[in-house]
């Protein structure tokens, strides 16, 4: 990162633009070209141009975006990955052995639970489930000297669930375990959990940093060079690298987080004050409400609330299913983060994976990506469908 165009005194917007990416030295383009390589000419044996070798060991576009992700979380190393779970099986594999444990929040993305229960214990990983929300039920599910990882996603997905970082952090910290945050849900706009004591970051960034649902990928933040440098082997040596591309598109996504989020914020308030009133919803779960119990350490923690925002239906789980091929412009489909409005039933969709565990999901909740369109049409989508 040179100093001018990553100076980290410079403000969350100027560094989501300049971070990584000065203009081009051999052109002066002033938006870093998509180096679509795999191998690079030596001069001799062994004398690299600027360090490239082989473009699953680095690459110029990957190398923006992950020094631009590194400055939007105020981390030490960034790492881009083919998707988020490439990230999460990287980071796994990379800072923990067959025999140690890990402990899993009671709520998380589907696939972070299958990751772990179906692919990383055969490996030999072992895990158990704890309440993020209460980090006293934390401290209880470490197993001290074989815990290595303590796992969270805040705003968890998708039941919208809080976790009070800085408090996991001295928990995990106490025990010698480090403190992972998934940060998709909230994105480096709206939180930045290393600042608030958390040692890694996982992204997926096909969600708020792409942010135009045209691109999958992940990464990783580390707080600490020592503990990034191994990642950054273990990314080479397991080789789940985000295509030259697929890094372009999410640096362009970068561009616009802080905009697309504050917009994400309000429209997802909107929508909030329409379910809170609707007779038909029976609650609704969304960390910006007073009475959400996690309220006060998400405003301490957070920029805003975000765009992601769940409801229970009344009538159970046929009345969710309704409400969710009912709607006309939030589009029925998995995935979040995008400009566009998404519904989805967790249940029978992103968290089908998790059911009979202890993180299956209630099957009358709904959960919306609220997205950038305008409140009026969104909100007049959503009373229609739900009749
Ligand atoms: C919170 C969270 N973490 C991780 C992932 C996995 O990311 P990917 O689908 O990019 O592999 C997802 C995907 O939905 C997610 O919602």
């Amino acid at each position: 990162m040179t100093e001018r165009h990553g100076d980290p005194a410079y403000g969350f917007e100027t560094l989501a633009i300049h971070a990584g990416q000065p203009p081009d030295p051999s052109t002066g383009a002033v938006v870093p070209p998509i180096y679509q390589v795999s191998t690079y000419k030596q001069d001799g044996v062994g004398g690299l141009r600027g360090g490239y070798e082989y473009s699953r060991s680095a690459n110029p576009t990957r190398d923006a975006l992950q020094e631009c992700l590194a400055a939007l979380e105020n981390g030490a190393r960034g790492l881009a990955f083919a998707s988020g779970l490439a990230a999460e099986d990287t980071l796994l594999r990379a800072l923990c052995a067959p025999g140690e444990h890990v402990v899993i929040p009671d709520d998380a993305y589907g696939g972070t639970y299958r990751l772990v229960d179906k692919v990383a214990r055969r490996w030999g990983l072992e895990w158990n489930v704890a309440p993020v929300a209460d980090p006293e039920a934390v401290r209880a599910a470490i197993r001290p000297g074989q815990t290595r990882l303590v796992w969270v996603e805040s705003p968890t997905n998708p039941l919208l669930g809080i976790a009070d970082i800085a408090a996991l952090a001295t928990v995990a910290h106490q025990a010698g375990a480090l403190l992972v945050v998934d940060n998709t849900f909230a994105s480096p706009y709206l939180q930045q959990p290393l600042a608030l004591g958390a040692d890694l970051v996982v992204h997926s960034t096909t969600k708020y940093v792409g942010g135009h649902s045209d691109v999958v990928g992940g990464a990783l933040v580390a707080a600490d060079p020592e503990v990034g440098e191994l990642l950054a082997f273990h990314q080479n040596a397991m080789g789940a690298v985000a295509g030259p591309f697929d890094a372009w598109l999410a640096l362009r996504g970068l561009k616009t987080l802080a905009v697309r989020m504050e917009r994400h914020c309000d429209n997802a308030e909107a929508v909030v004050d329409l379910l809170a009133a609707h007779p038909r919803v029976t609650a609704v779960r969304y960390p910006g409400l007073p009475e959400h119990p996690g309220h006060a350490v998400a405003a301490r923690q957070m920029r805003r609330f975000g765009g992601m925002v769940s409801f229970h239906v009344e009538g159970g789980e046929q009345a969710a299913l309704q409400v969710c091929e009912r709607t006309r412009l939030f589009t029925l489909g998995e995935s979040l983060g995008g400009v566009e409005s998404l519904i989805e039933h967790p249940g029978r969709m992103t968290h089908a994976s998790a059911a009979g565990s202890p993180l299956q999901v209630p099957d009358d909740l709904v959960r919306l990506s609220v997205g950038i369109e305008s409140s009026r049409d969104l909100l007049a989508d959503l009373s229609q469908a739900l009749g």
